[in-house]
């Protein structure tokens, strides 16, 4: 079991906490909104929990769910309560036509996260290029990420299989910049042709 927090109280918060929860790990979840933290730990269950807004989670492992307009100042928000902590932000920087990344090479959103996280925190990109619709059917997946210490990694993936889903290593965290464009890609995809239920794999 790993005890996973999660930042944010939409629509993806939603997919991977019902999916922790529903593989036995605890889920806690940290919204700016309580009201809306509350309901969502109550739509999940499981015992799920709520924790205050930038006080130390309990999760070893911290999702960022939120919009990567928000994602830096969230990071900065909880601080020093971040430290240690394995931080995976699913974040997607999109334009406002979704034709491009606001991002560039050596900057991408995970590593301006890992800037403004504890030095000890360590960043994994993971998520980004799944639609939440699909994480929450709760099939067989693979899950793109990059980033983080050896020991991040591990404990990534561990999770990541505990709900059957294939941790897929993309490499370090200068990859983010390529997965955030996968996102792009994934949306182009899905837009023409594939449908929204659909999903990268590695065969
Ligand atoms: N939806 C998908 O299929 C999908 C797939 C891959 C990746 N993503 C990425 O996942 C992240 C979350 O997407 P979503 O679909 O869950 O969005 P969403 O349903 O709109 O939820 C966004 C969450 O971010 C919070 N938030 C926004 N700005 C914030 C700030 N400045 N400080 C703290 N919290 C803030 C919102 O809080 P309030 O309710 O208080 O505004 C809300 O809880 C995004 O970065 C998105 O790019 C989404």
């Amino acid at each position: 079991m790993t005890s996973i927090s999660i930042i944010g109280s939409g629509n993806m918060a939603a997919a991977i906490g019902t999916r922790a929860a529903a593989h036995g790990h605890s889920v806690e979840i940290l919204a700016r909104n309580e009201t809306a933290a509350q309901v969502l730990a109550e739509r999940i269950g499981h015992g799920t929990t709520i924790g205050s807004y930038g006080s130390r989670p309990a999760g070893d492992i911290v999702v960022i769910a939120v919009l990567y307009q928000g994602a830096v100042d969230a990071v900065e928000h909880f601080g020093d309560a971040l430290a240690g902590k394995v931080l995976v932000d699913i974040t997607n920087p999109f334009n406002a036509d979704a034709s491009g990344v606001v991002t560039t090479p050596g900057d991408s959103m995970a590593e301006r996260i890992a800037a403004a996280a504890p030095a000890d925190a360590s960043v994994v990109k993971a998520f980004n290029t799944i639609f939440g619709g699909v994480i929450a059917a709760d099939e067989p997946l693979d899950v793109f990420f990059a980033g983080g210490t050896p020991e991040a990694k591990q404990a990534v993936s561990g999770w990541l299989a505990s709900m059957g889903t294939q941790a897929r290593d993309a490499g370090g965290i200068g990859m983010a910049y390529a997965l955030e464009w996968a996102g792009i890609l994934l949306v182009g995809l899905a837009g023409n042709g594939a449908g929204f239920d659909s999903a990268f794999a590695v065969r």
